[in-house]
């Protein structure tokens, strides 16, 4: 279970880390700069963005390399999650990939809550479990 206060608390700072990584997207194909930050289970945030490729699909999303970075510094658990785009509809949400929800869901309970930002304003807050319902995760695993 994530803890929903701890979550909101770190609500500011996650957005703000989101918005400052996306500065550092790597993104000259489609130039759409993405920005993620994930707070781990000792409240720490990680940041990533999406770094593409001259070999397209070797690219990968911001939520990616922010979920990296969580396990590199040695987290096990995303507790909330914070995307930075900027749609070209203004105010419609970029909430992570299929790929990104999958790679959350390895680390978070269906009660994470995702906060997805643009440049100025929260634009809208779901749970992992509204954007991916009935899902694989872990446990579904028999293990020795
Ligand atoms: N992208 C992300 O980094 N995260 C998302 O949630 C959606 C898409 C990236 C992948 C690619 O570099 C660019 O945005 C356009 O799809």
């Amino acid at each position: 279970m994530t803890d929903p206060a701890a979550a909101l608390d770190a609500q500011e700072a996650l957005i703000a880390a989101a918005r400052a990584v996306r500065a550092h997207a790597h993104a000259p194909y489609s130039r759409f700069a993405v920005g993620a930050a994930v707070l781990d289970e000792q409240g720490r945030i990680h940041a990533g963005c999406n770094v593409e490729n001259a070999a397209y699909p070797q690219g990968w999303c911001a939520e990616t390399s922010a979920i990296a970075a969580l396990v590199a510094a040695g987290g096990r658990r995303v507790m909330a999650v914070a995307v930075c785009a900027v749609a070209a509809e203004p105010g419609t949400p970029v909430t992570p990939c299929g790929g990104c929800r999958q790679k959350i869901r390895e680390f978070a309970a269906d009660d994470c809550p995702i906060f997805v930002a643009d440049e100025q304003a929260l634009v809208a807050t779901f749970t992992l479990g509204q954007l991916l319902p009935c899902s694989f995760g872990p446990a579904h695993l028999a293990r020795p």
